[in-house]
This record gives structure tokens, sequence and C-alpha cells, in this order.
């Protein structure tokens, strides 16, 4: 793993809402195979944050960079094409599973005779391929999320951002989505910043952690850093997992 090239870099970033600030960033960067969690309470600005560095707000100040270059209207739609983005909601098109994971191949003009392989490939690495010709609509919440986890992992980005992929799943359902994308994102060397309220769901992706709170940056490092206890990813908890998969 090496953090010396810098693929995202925002500084000064101010974003409001209204007249509110809800988003003051001195400098936030991520590196080259780097995966940060960004934690914080609620409405403190993690997907206000996420939607900064995505490119998909504009901020009142600041600059946000991609490989050093700054983001602006004449490249926005360039950069934005090396990134995915995993919304909290999955926001599935109405159509099968197949096609939602291809949409997005469509819209960047990836060549219409590998979108099968691509599609099929991702769909089996997230243990899906039994729903391609399912309607989206009709799945269950954790393949729900597992569709849109491949979705975004078939456009093979730069950046994946996601925001609390996993809030809502049941308990065993997550711990298997969890250790699957620390595998992914390892095997890839995808660079990620992952939004999460759960702290325990961090060691299984990353050991670096961002703490927002009220829209500023109060601390980062690595989980031992932040926490002042080291982290775990065997717990009681995915101990029963195991028994139960098991079974
Ligand atoms: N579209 C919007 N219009 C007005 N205010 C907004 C909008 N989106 C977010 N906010 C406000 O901005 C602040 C930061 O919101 P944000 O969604 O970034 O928080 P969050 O940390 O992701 O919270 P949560 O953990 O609940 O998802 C909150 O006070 C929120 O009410
Ligand atoms: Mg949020």
């Amino acid at each position: 793993m090496t953090n010396e090239t810098v693929i995202l870099e925002a500084r000064n970033l101010l974003v409001l809402r209204g007249k509110r600030e809800v988003l003051n960033i001195e400098r936030f960067s991520l590196g080259k195979n780097e995966v940060v969690a960004l934690v914080g309470a609620n409405g403190t600005g993690k997907s206000t944050l996420l939607q900064a560095l995505a490119l998909l707000l504009h901020p009142a100040q600041g600059v946000v960079e991609f490989y050093g270059q700054k983001a602006d209207n004449s490249n926005v739609l360039a950069f934005r094409r090396r990134m995915a983005f995993v919304f909290q909601e999955p926001l599935l098109l109405n159509t099968t599973v197949f096609d939602n994971v291809a949409a997005g191949l469509k819209i960047r003009g990836f060549p219409r005779r590998e979108i099968p392989h691509r599609v099929g490939y991702w769909l089996e690495q997230l243990g899906i391929s039994s729903l391609a010709g399912r309607h989206a609509h009709l799945l269950s919440g954790g393949e729900a999320r597992r569709v849109s986890l491949a979705r975004a992992f078939a456009l093979e980005p730069e950046v994946l951002f996601l925001d609390e992929p996993f809030s809502a799943l049941d308990f065993l359902t997550r711990i298997g989505l969890l250790e699957k994308l620390g595998e992914l994102l390892s095997a890839t060397g995808i660079s990620a910043v992952f939004v999460t309220h759960d702290f325990f769901e961090v060691p299984f992706l990353t050991d670096r952690i961002t703490v927002l709170k009220q829209g500023r940056l109060v601390k980062t490092g690595s989980f031992e850093e932040v926490f002042k206890i080291k982290p775990r990813r065997e717990t009681f908890a995915t101990s029963l997992y195991r028994i139960f998969q098991s079974e």
C-alpha cells in the first residue's frame, strides 16, 4: 500500500445550505489505494463532504483537486466518470438487475460487446449471479445493496464513495457484505471514502479514520490513534456469525 500519490484533495471547503454553514474543511486528502472511514453524528456533514469530494455539489468556497488538477466546469464530467458513488438508498432503476449494473457502463460509453462479461463478473463477485434476470424493485434490502455495490464496482472507478451502504441491513447480511467489500477493496486497490455510524464496521475496511463534528474535521488518524483502543474485527458478534454460517 502506498499513499504517496494523492488522488483527491479538498482545501478550504465551505458548503452552505441556505445561509447556514454545514461544512468547513481546511484540508482532506485521499491517497492512492487508501480507504478512509468518515465517522460522525447525524447531521454533522458526512454526506455533504462525500458529495463535495465526488464533485456532486458546488461548494461556496474552496477547491477539490483530482490528481492535482482543480475541478472546474471544464473537467468535472470527465473526473466524475472516474469515480463511483454508492448512495445510502440503493436507487435502482425500474428494470432487471443485469440492466441496472449495465446502465452505468452504457452511460460511460463502455464498449457494448464487453458489457455482458463485465456485468457477469461483478454479479458473481457480489454473489448475485442468480439474480441477473430479477426485477430490481422486487429485491430484498440486502440483495439491492449487493446490486448497488456491483453497479459501482463494475465501473472499475479510481475512487469509490460509499454513504452508509449497510445501514438497515440485518446483522448477518451486514457482516457478510462488509467482509466481501473489504476483500474487494484490497484486491482492486480502489481508493475509497466510506461513511458509517457504526465504528465496529471500520476495521473490516480500513485503519484510517476521519471524524467530523458539526461540519469540521476534528480528528484524523489510525483507528488506535482516534479511539485509543486497538481495532478488532473478531468480536463476539462476528464469532456468532461464523458459527451461524457453518451450520
Ligand atoms: N438539501 C439540503 N438542504 C438543506 N439542508 C441540508 C440539505 N442536505 C443536508 N442539509 C443539512 O446539512 C447538514 C449536514 O447534513 P448531512 O446530510 O451532510 O449530514 P450527515 O452527517 O450525512 O448526517 P446523517 O448521519 O444523518 O446521514 C444537516 O444539518 C442537514 O440538515
Ligand atoms: Mg448522511
